[in-house]
């Protein structure tokens, strides 16, 4: 019994080899297992949300965007601001979308934090910097997407907690959006759990906050990308408010290039 199902488990994860999910993260130093898709109901407890398969998610407005279809986890990992969080890809194929990093403070226990309502904020985020003659947005070697260099598997995206956050219970969400469909988004998103230290005092104001679904629309023009048309303006905003940089510095829009 136990060879047949591993057996079968194996086959259907060939099938969707094109996907991907985070299945383990490296948090202030100390590695974290995640969840693997296709373990059985007694896999051993994590920080991460379980999520039932590795199929992207695909329209801004279903709740799965959230947390891949998740709830709350058993463990939390714990960290300082400042400290960096890795969240790894044991598979990851596509190379063109952004990477965008967002955390959200719940109001109590985990067991009862659902990332409901405008609490979200961005941390961290990567989109496009090809120059748009030799490297367009659809150009896949060399990719100007920072997302590419994750493709190959078992890649991870490294990202601080905001300087001088106050401390609390705060859920972290790693997203790809893979544009390599001409527009056809898929979204790929996971959370997990880590318990915030220390004695700051910084958190984000309404400005830097959305819902989750909600902070993006199917018809947006950074959402619905025809990635193979020349034509169009080969540049790239990333969607969502300002990402929030605690005391560490100022917020990405009060930067010019
Ligand atoms: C976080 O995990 C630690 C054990 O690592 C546990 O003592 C603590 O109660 C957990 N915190 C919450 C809020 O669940
Ligand atoms: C999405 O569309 C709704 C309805 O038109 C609008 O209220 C909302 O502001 C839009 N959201 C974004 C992120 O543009």
């Amino acid at each position: 019994m136990l060879f047949s199902s591993t057996f079968g488990a194996g086959l259907f994860a060939v099938g969707v080899a094109a996907h991907g999910a985070v299945t383990s993260y490296k948090i202030a130093g100390k590695d974290y297992p995640g969840y693997q898709g296709f373990s059985p109901a007694n896999s051993p407890s994590v920080i991460q949300w379980q999520w039932p398969d590795y199929n992207p998610t695909l329209s801004c407005s279903a709740a799965k965007l959230r947390c891949n279809g998740g709830t709350s986890a058993k463990l939390n990992a714990s960290a300082n601001p400042g400290d960096s969080v890795t969240a790894i890809w044991q598979q990851w194929t596509h190379s063109q979308g952004p990477i965008i990093v967002w955390m959200y403070k719940c109001p109590g226990a985990f067991s009862s934090c659902d990332g409901s309502g405008s609490g979200w904020f961005k941390i961290d985020e990567a989109g496009f910097h090809g120059d748009g003659v030799k490297v367009f947005l659809d150009t896949e070697t060399p990719s100007g997407w920072d997302i590419a260099k994750l493709v190959g598997g078992n890649k991870g995206w490294t990202s601080t907690i905001p300087q001088g956050l106050a401390p609390g219970n705060y859920l972290i969400r790693h997203e790809l959006i893979a544009l390599h469909q001409a527009n056809n988004p898929q979204f790929y998103a996971e959370c997990a759990q880590i318990q915030v230290g220390g004695s700051g005092t910084a958190s984000p104001d309404a400005s830097y906050k959305a819902a989750i679904p909600g902070y993006c629309n199917d018809s947006d023009a950074n959402i619905k990308v025809p990635i193979n048309n020349h034509a169009i303006a080969q540049t790239y905003t990333v969607p969502g408010p300002p990402v929030f940089k605690g005391t560490g510095g100022k917020r990405a829009r009060d930067f010019s290039a």
